[in-house]
């Protein structure tokens, strides 16, 4: 019996192993197959994470792309403000500059100067002009330009309503022409002859009152002007008026002054019938003198001023001194000797150039020292001092005097050559030497003392 139950027992042993086994292997799938399927919920989720990132970089990666394109833009935009605050920085300064230099500045031909270099360096013009407004006249005058050949500077006069200054002064407004070539209300050739391009134009104005205008003509870079610059243009005319007119007003002082000083000295001369006519012949041979030595424009306007004023001093010398035949008192040769100190006191006060007073005073000093009121010498004289003593002594030498009948020019002529270097500059007496040659040769000497 318990054999036959052995066998069993085994067989079922055996089967119950294979049941564990199985049950075993069961539970072993279910374990892989739930690690696989945590496994692939990782895969997933890690796969959308990088999904996430990667859109999160691309937006990233656009986000920095725009951000690019706006800081470009910026730097672009920045870099044009830069220039603009540059160029407002230039022109205030210009402007600045300007009105300073005009504030302090009292000569007329300076102040032309400046008006039309500055605008003209600061936009870049290959041609500047400034004409003024002749109201006598009721037309333009031009008193100064730049760029133009010389011979084109001369004073020419414009017609209110002619041409862009005419338009500018009637219409008193400025004026930007941009393209001569694309309109054909102004010539493109000027009345000058020189080629228009482009152009700005403004009035100089007080108030209502018309006093200039100013123009730019072609720019240096080919380039046409724009209305920014037509602006800063009118903005300059509009500092610079007041200066202008000031000058102008000062000048037409001066001028009132002048003549009437000019009208004194002619009483005074013709009073005196010795002395008739003197100034005007001293300026005369004076502005011969300084032509020859090549004196500049505005040298010549000192010589003649200087020359019509240089005895004013003797006012207050008294007729019966100045007509004396002979044997003056020591008194009374200081009277005579302290007239042209008395002629610089009285121009001092008004606002002459100071040239011109000081050749008044210098007028009889000699280069050897003996001269008066000062004793200077040669170097210490002023060259149209000079002239004017040379051109005073030859027209008194050559004129009837109380005390003497005239010289005659050679002999005159032949003093002033015996004294040259003592009492007189030799260069100048040379070269009234042969300015009283010439005018001797063609009669013109003649027509002096007619
Ligand atoms: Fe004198």
């Amino acid at each position: 019996m318990p054999l036959i139950r052995f066998p069993l027992l085994k067989e079922a042993s055996r089967h119950f192993r294979f049941f564990h086994d199985a049950v075993s292997d069961l539970d072993h799938l279910e374990q892989y197959q739930q690690r696989m399927h945590t496994y692939e919920k990782k895969e997933v989720e890690h796969l959308r994470e990088k999904e996430d990132l990667s859109r999160q970089l691309e937006q990233q990666l656009d986000e920095v792309n725009k951000a690019h394109g706006v800081v470009s833009g910026l730097n672009a935009d920045l870099e044009e403000k830069n220039r603009s605050l540059n160029d407002a920085i230039n022109r205030l300064s210009a402007l600045n500059q300007i009105s300073r230099m005009l504030g302090l500045e009292h000569d007329r031909r300076e102040i032309y100067r400046m008006l039309v270099a500055l605008p003209r360096e600061l936009m870049g013009a290959e041609i500047g002009h400034l004409l003024l407004y002749d109201s006598d006249k009721d037309n333009l005058v031009m008193e100064y330009s730049q760029g133009l050949r010389e011979n084109s500077s001369s004073k020419r006069r414009v017609e209110v309503g002619n041409g862009m200054a005419g338009w500018v002064a009637k219409s008193r407004k400025p004026l930007l022409v941009k393209d001569f070539s694309a309109q054909d209300i102004f010539s493109t050739t000027s009345s000058i002859g020189y080629r228009r391009k482009t152009s700005i134009s403004a009035p100089i104005m007080i108030k209502d009152d018309l006093i200039g205008v100013l123009t730019l003509i072609n720019k240096d870079d080919g380039q046409p002007f724009v209305e920014e610059e037509c602006t800063l243009l009118a903005t300059m005319t509009s500092e610079a008026a007041m200066a202008l007119h000031n000058v102008l007003l000062l000048e037409k002082v001066q001028k009132s002054y002048f003549s009437m000083v000019q009208s004194l000295i002619t009483a005074v001369e013709a009073k005196d019938v010795y002395t008739r006519g003197h100034s005007e012949r001293v300026t005369q041979y004076s502005l011969l003198i300084a032509e020859q030595m090549n004196f500049t424009l505005d040298q010549m306007e000192v010589i003649q001023q200087a020359g019509a004023l240089h005895d004013i001093g003797k006012i207050t010398v008294e007729l019966a001194i100045l007509n004396k035949p002979a044997g003056l008192t020591t008194d009374e040769y200081r009277k005579i000797q302290i007239h042209p100190d008395v002629g610089y006191r009285i121009l001092q006060p008004i606002d002459f150039n100071e040239t011109v007073k000081l050749a008044v005073l210098q007028h009889h000093e000699r280069p050897d020292g003996k001269g008066y009121p000062n004793g200077y010498l040669s170097n210490q004289i002023l060259m149209e001092a000079r002239i004017l003593a040379a051109a005073d002594a030859f027209d008194a030498m050559t004129t009837k005097r109380p005390y003497r009948d005239p010289l005659s020019v050679e002999a005159a002529m032949e003093e002033m050559e015996n004294c040259s270097g003592t009492q007189f500059d030799p260069e100048v007496v040379a070269v009234l030497r042969k300015i009283v040659d010439a005018m001797s040769s063609s009669g013109a000497m003649a027509s002096m003392y007619a």
